[in-house]
């Protein structure tokens, strides 16, 4: 077949995955960059994780989206990992080489770096101490991401302490670990902070934590993005602190994984968000 009429290719797998929003995020891109390609949900169970990687280049897949329960698992499945995947410890993108071999990324990181500027044009890593709470998957990312552009001072804090100080570790400075309990204290003089737990989702109970010591010139972002306007954020915008949702980056991480499938690096417009938020 000539390479001009060769559909293009990709999809997203995970288990369950018809909350997923990538399909209609790599679609829309698809159609306003004018492609023929095709993106398509991939209900793959754990256990089928490695067949289905494997499948990829003999359906002619030019790559996937890895999504939960799949993230920590692909990464030890693919060929090559890139060094902010493997910092991060999962990779969401994988992209199938020319010989059939695979390679994995992590977008997320940049997506949520991409969202902090896109909210707030100018914003720096090294603006001063970042707090982060949280240390699953998302926590890894966020953290690796600031500590990349440069934050000089990043306190970790998490329910079960033992995994903040794992990070810690593992990163080493600038990133502290504190007790969980001292969370309200650790916002004194803080620049960012970011909600990197799953408390303030729907059906979560919202995340308990007075604001009082935090600088009113903080950037409070959330990751969580069911509600776009978590309790959180609500207490942080009616204090005066900047917010910024975990909606732009679940829409930044998408741009390069479809620069590698696609060949094109996608804008998030303004239609697109209102796209997606509709679903939301
Ligand atoms: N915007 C985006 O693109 C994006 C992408 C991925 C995820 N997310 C959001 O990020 C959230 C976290 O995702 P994840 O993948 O990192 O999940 P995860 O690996 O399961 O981690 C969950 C985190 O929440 C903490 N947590 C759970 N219940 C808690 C409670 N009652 N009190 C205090 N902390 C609690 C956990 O602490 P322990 O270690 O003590 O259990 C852990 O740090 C998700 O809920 C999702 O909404 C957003």
């Amino acid at each position: 077949m000539a390479h001009a009429e060769r559909l293009l290719l990709a999809g997203v797998m995970g288990w369950p995955i018809s909350h997923s929003r990538s399909p209609e995020l790599h679609r829309y891109w698809l159609s306003r960059h004018g492609i023929r390609g095709s993106y398509v949900p991939l209900a793959v169970r754990p256990e089928r994780l490695l067949d289905a990687l494997k499948g990829l280049s003999a359906l002619g897949f030019c790559g996937s989206n890895v999504t939960i329960p799949h993230k920590e698992a692909a990464l030890a499945l693919v060929d090559r990992v890139d060094a902010m995947a493997r910092r991060i410890g999962a990779i969401n993108t994988v992209v199938v080489a020319e010989d059939g071999s695979l390679d994995g990324f992590n977008t997320d990181a940049f997506g949520y770096i991409e969202s902090l500027l896109e909210a707030r044009p100018g914003w720096r890593a090294d603006a001063g101490p970042a707090v982060i709470l949280g240390a699953g998957g998302s926590a890894r990312a966020v953290t690796a991401a600031l500590a990349e552009r440069g934050a000089k001072e990043i306190r970790l804090l998490n329910r079960t302490r033992a995994r903040a100080d794992a990070i810690a570790r593992e990163f080493g400075p600038p990133v502290v670990a504190l007790p969980w309990g001292e969370r309200e204290e650790a916002l004194a003089g803080a620049a960012l902070l970011v909600n990197a737990t799953s408390q303030g989702m729907e059906r979560q109970p919202p995340l308990e934590l007075s604001l009082a010591r935090l600088p009113i010139a903080a950037l409070v972002s959330d990751i969580v993005y069911i509600p776009l306007e978590t309790p959180l954020l609500a207490a942080a915008r009616k204090r005066g602190n900047a917010t910024v949702n975990g909606l732009g980056m679940l829409l930044h991480q998408g741009r390069p994984a479809f620069k590698a499938f696609f060949g094109v690096m996608p804008e998030v417009t303004p239609e697109l968000r209102r796209m997606i938020e509709a679903t939301i």
